[in-house]
C-alpha cells in the first residue's frame, strides 16, 4: 500500500505549487512530537530564504490550501515554520481496515526484484560449532528472510571452511591411529569404502586432537601441512577422506542448524571453488593484473582516495599454495557462472573486513564481477560476556554452540516454571519444557539482533530471558496475550468477520494504529540497511503500543458489539504484523506459555 508518509507528501506537494512555491520543499515525515500531532513537513524553513518570506507566513499559506484534505482532521502552522498534521480519523480508519482485509497486511513486494546471494554461517568442517558462528547465522538468516518477504530471489550459501590446514592434521593423526587404512595406501586403485572410518564424536576429537599436537610438535606440524599440500595436489586417498570428514560433519551441522531455526540453500565449501583457482589465476597474470612480489603473487589495490594502508591482496604464496582471499575470488568466479547475481552479502566478523576489501578490490579490477555486481560486507561484533571479553565458558575455554543454546534452553524452563508456579498454574512438565525451547531461541536471537550488528554486545542471559523489557520473550508474551483474547472472542461464539475498525477510536488505540501503519516501510527500510535491529525495535514499539491497550481496554467485557469487533479487528493486525516480524528475525510463538 502507498505509504501515509507519500500520500501526505503528494498532498502537501499540490498544497505547494497552488500557493506558488516549489513542491520539492513538501517532504512530509513523522512527527517529532506526537503529543502536538502526527506527521509534519519542515519544508516552510528552507525555502524561506528563497521565497524572500518568513516560514511561518509560508506554513500559513500552505495550511490554508490544505484545508478540506481528506486524509486530515487539522493542519496548523506552528512556529517558526512547521507544519502540523492530525490525521483524521475516519482515514486512519479506513487504511487500518485496509490493511487488516489484506493477506499481506497492505505490503506490496518490490517491483525491481534482485538475484541475491548471501554468504553466511561460514561454519569450519570437523572443528565443533562455536558461538563466533553464531551472530553470522542468526542475523544473515534474517537478512535472507526479509529479503525474500520483500521480494527479491534470495539464495543462502553456507559455504563451508572445508579447504584449510585442519582438514591436513585430521588426516595426519587419522594416519597415526589408523596406518592401514586404504586411503593411506598409495598402490590402491580400487573403489574407496562408503563408509566413514570415524564418527562424529571422533571427528571431533580428532581435530583439537591433532591441533594441539602440531603445536608442539614440529614434525606432526609439517607432516599435516604436506598432507594438506597434498591434499590440495588432488591425492585420491586423501580426496576421498575429505568426502567423509565432509558428509559427517555435514550431518551434524545441519542439525546444529536445525534447532537454530537456520536453513541453507546451498551447502558449498571452499573445496568447490579449487577447479576455477588456476584459469583465474593465469588470466590474472595475463591481464597484468597480478605480479610476483618476493616469490609470492599480488594483485595492488590500493586507491588514491584511501586514508590507511591497504596492502596488496596475495593470491598465491611463494610455495604456490592457494590463501583464503583466493579462495574467495574462485567461489565469486563459480557464483558469477552459476547465478548471475545481482549482489552478494557476505556476513562475517567485522574483524575480517580487510580482507573482504582486498577480495571485493580484486574481484573488480580482475573483472571477476561485473561493475554493477554489488558486493557488501556486513561485519558484525564480538560477542561478550559481562566481563566484557569474548564469551567464554565458565572454565574460560570456547563455548560450544549447544552448550550455550543448553544453557539457554534451562534458564528459560526456570523461568518459566516459576511464571507458572508463582501464579498457580498446573504445568505440564514435557509441555513446559518444548515451550522454553521455542522461547529460548527467541531470547537467544533477539538479544543479538536487537543490536545493531556492526556492535559488540553482551551475552545477558538473565536479561535475555526476562519477560520484561527489550527482549524476545517479552515480544511472545505479547502476542501470546493477544492469542489468548482473540481465542476467547471465537470461544463465545462470536466473528467479526464483515465488521470493521470503527472511526471513533480513543487516543490508546490511535497509539496503536500508528505503529501499525509503518510496517511496510520499517521491514523495506530494514532490508535495505541490512538491518535486522530495526525490526526489533518495531515491534518492540508496537508491543508497548498493544500493552498500553490492553490495560485500558477491556475487549471481552466490552458490551457494544460492533466496538468489541473493531477491537478484535485491530488486535488480529497487531498479531498478525508481529508474527511476520519475528519469522522475518527467525523464531515463532509458542500458543501459550
Ligand atoms: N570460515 C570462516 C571463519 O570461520 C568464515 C567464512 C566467511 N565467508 C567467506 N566467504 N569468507 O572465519
Amino acid at each position: 500500500m502507498q505509504k501515509i508518509v507519500d500520500m501526505l507528501s503528494e498532498e502537501t506537494g499540490k498544497a505547494f505549487e497552488a500557493a506558488g512555491y516549489d513542491k520539492s520543499y513538501a517532504k512530509v515525515s513523522l512527527s517529532n512530537r506526537p503529543d502536538l500531532c502526527d506527521y509534519q513537513c519542515n519544508g516552510a524553513m528552507p525555502l524561506a530564504k528563497q521565497a524572500h518570506k518568513a516560514p511561518i507566513m509560508i506554513a500559513e499559506d500552505i495550511a490554508e490550501k490544505l484545508k478540506g484534505c481528506e486524509m486530515l482532521e487539522s493542519v496548523e502552522a506552528a512556529a517558526p515554520g512547521f507544519l502540523n498534521m492530525t490525521l483524521s480519523k475516519a482515514f486512519l480508519a479506513g487504511y487500518i481496515n485496509k490493511m487488516e482485509d489484506d493477506e499481506n497486511m497492505g505490503f506490496e513486494k518490490t517491483k525491481s526484484p534482485k538475484n541475491i546471494i548471501i554468504d553466511y554461517g561460514g561454519p569450519n568442517v570437523a572443528k565443533p560449532l562455536h558461538v563466533g558462528h553464531l551472530r553470522s547465522a542468526i542475523i544473515g538468516e534474517s537478512i535472507k528472510r526479509t529479503g525474500r518477504y520483500v521480494g527479491h530471489k534470495v539464495t543462502g550459501d553456507v559455504h563451508l571452511g572445508d579447504w584449510g590446514l585442519q582438514m591436513g592434521l585430521i588426516i595426519t593423526e587419522l594416519k597415526e591411529r589408523k596406518p592401514n587404512l586404504v586411503y593411506f595406501d598409495d598402490s590402491y586403485e580400487g573403489e574407496y569404502p562408503a563408509e566413514a572410518p570415524f564418527t562424529v564424536s571422533e571427528l571431533e576429537e580428532i581435530y583439537p586432537t591433532a591441533s594441539g599436537k602440531s603445536k608442539e610438535d614440529e614434525a606432526y606440524k609439517n607432516a599435516a601441512l604436506e598432507a594438506t599440500a597434498e591434499l590440495q595436489g588432488g591425492r585420491r586417498g586423501y580426496q576421498a577422506l575429505l568426502s567423509h570428514i565432509l558428509n559427517v560433519s555435514v550431518t551434524d551441522l545441519k542439525k546444529n542448524y536445525k534447532n537454530l531455526n537456520v536453513e541453507f540453500d546451498l551447502w558449498l565449501g571452499e573445496s568447490d571453488a579449487q577447479p576455477y583457482v588456476p584459469d583465474m589465476i593465469e588470466k590474472m597474470e595475463k591481464d597484468g593484473i597480478a605480479y610476483e612480489s618476493e616469490g609470492a603473487l599480488v594483485v595492488d589495490v590500493a586507491e588514491e582516495s584511501d586514508s590507511k594502508e591497504i596492502p596488496p591482496c596475495i593470491v598465491r604464496k611463494s610455495d604456490g599454495a592457494s590463501l583464503y582471499a583466493t579462495t574467495d575470488l574462485a567461489t565469486l568466479v563459480q557464483r558469477m557462472k552459476d547465478f548471475n547475481p545481482d549482489k552478494v552479502l557476505y556476513v562475517v566478523d567485522k574483524r575480517q573486513d580487510m580482507h573482504f576489501l582486498q577480495v571485493f578490490r580484486t574481484a573488480r579490477k580482475a573483472g571477476i564481477v561485473k561493475p554493477e555486481t554489488e558486493l557488501e560486507f556486513l561485519g558484525f561484533g564480538t560477542m561478550n560476556g559481562k566481563d566484557g571479553k569474548p564469551f567464554k565458558t565458565r572454565e574460560g575455554g570456547v563455548m560450544r554452540l549447544e552448550h550455550l543454546i543448553k544453557d539457554i534452553n534451562e534458564e528459560m524452563l526456570k523461568k518459566i516454571m516459576d511464571n507458572a508456579n508463582s501464579k498457580s498454574d498446573e504445568v505440564d512438565e514435557k509441555k513446559a519444557k518444548e515451550t522454553a525451547e521455542i522461547v529460548a531461541l527467541s531470547a537467544l536471537k533477539y538479544g543479538d539482533l536487537s543490536n545493531q550488528a556492526s556492535k559488540n554486545y553482551v551475552f545477558d542471559i538473565d536479561r535475555f530471558t526476562s519477560f520484561e523489557g527489550n527482549t524476545g520473550p517479552y515480544i511472545l508474551y505479547t502476542i501470546v496475550r493477544i492469542k489468548s483474547i482473540l481465542e476467547k472472542y471465537l470461544s463465545a461464539g462470536k466473528s467479526a468477520s464483515g465488521k470493521s475498525v470503527l472511526a471513533d477510536f480513543s487516543e490508546v488505540e490511535k497509539g496503536l494504529m500508528l505503529e501499525l501503519v509503518k510496517f511496510e516501510s520499517v521491514v523495506k527500510g530494514a532490508y535495505e540497511d541490512s538491518a535486522p535491529h530495526k525490526i526489533c525495535a518495531y515491534i518492540y514499539d508496537v508491543s508497548n503500543a498493544f500493552n498500553r491497550f490492553y490495560h485500558e481496554i477491556n475487549v471481552m467485557g466490552e458490551e457494544d458489539e460492533d466496538k468489541q469487533a473493531s477491537y478484535i479487528k485491530m488486535l488480529d493486525l497487531t498479531k498478525r504484523i508481529l508474527e511476520k516480524c519475528i519469522d522475518l528475525l527467525g523464531f515463532e510463538a509458542p500458543d501459550k506459555m
